[in-house]
């Protein structure tokens, strides 16, 4: 098992309700949980490796695969999907040239989906990395990208 694993586990223990925070400490250790990680996650909590993607799958938050340099989270819940999220949504594979789920071939972008992200009076809205953009049109969609090195 991965030390530093082991280590969280020895401080914050394998109960069951913990299994989310204990996930969310390897990822301020590592930027993403592989499958090593989520084995050793799993062995630690005595839960099959299933249960543990299945877990970290459902979050958008937890990272399963190595993530770009900068991760674009466009809202997918109700207000931006009325707002035209789709159209954000094809801008943005087009210009990366990657879909939904995808990192650029350079490692600069990862393109996730999110749930709400609070700014639904302000929608559509995405967030690259914890800079959060409004009221996008496909014009400044591309603009935000280009604040990113
Ligand atoms: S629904 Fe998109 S920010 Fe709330």
């Amino acid at each position: 098992m991965d030390r530093e694993i082991e280590i969280i586990a020895e401080e914050m223990g394998t109960e069951r309700d913990k299994l989310l925070p204990f996930m969310q400490e390897v990822l301020r250790c590592k930027n993403y949980l592989s499958e090593d990680s989520l084995r050793d996650i799993a062995s630690a909590f005595q839960l099959s490796s299933a249960e543990v993607y299945g877990v970290a799958s459902f979050y958008s938050f937890i990272e399963t695969s190595p993530p770009g340099r900068h991760i674009i989270r466009l809202c997918k819940t109700v207000c931006c999907d009325l707002k035209n999220k789709d159209l954000i949504l094809h801008t943005l594979e087009r210009h990366l040239r990657i879909h939904l789920g995808e990192t650029t071939a350079d490692g600069k972008f990862s393109l996730l989906s999110t749930n709400c992200i609070g700014w639904c009076h302000e929608s559509p809205a995405m967030m690259i990395n914890d800079k959060i953009y409004t009221r996008l049109t496909p014009e400044s969609t591309l603009k935000a990208l280009e604040e990113w090195d």
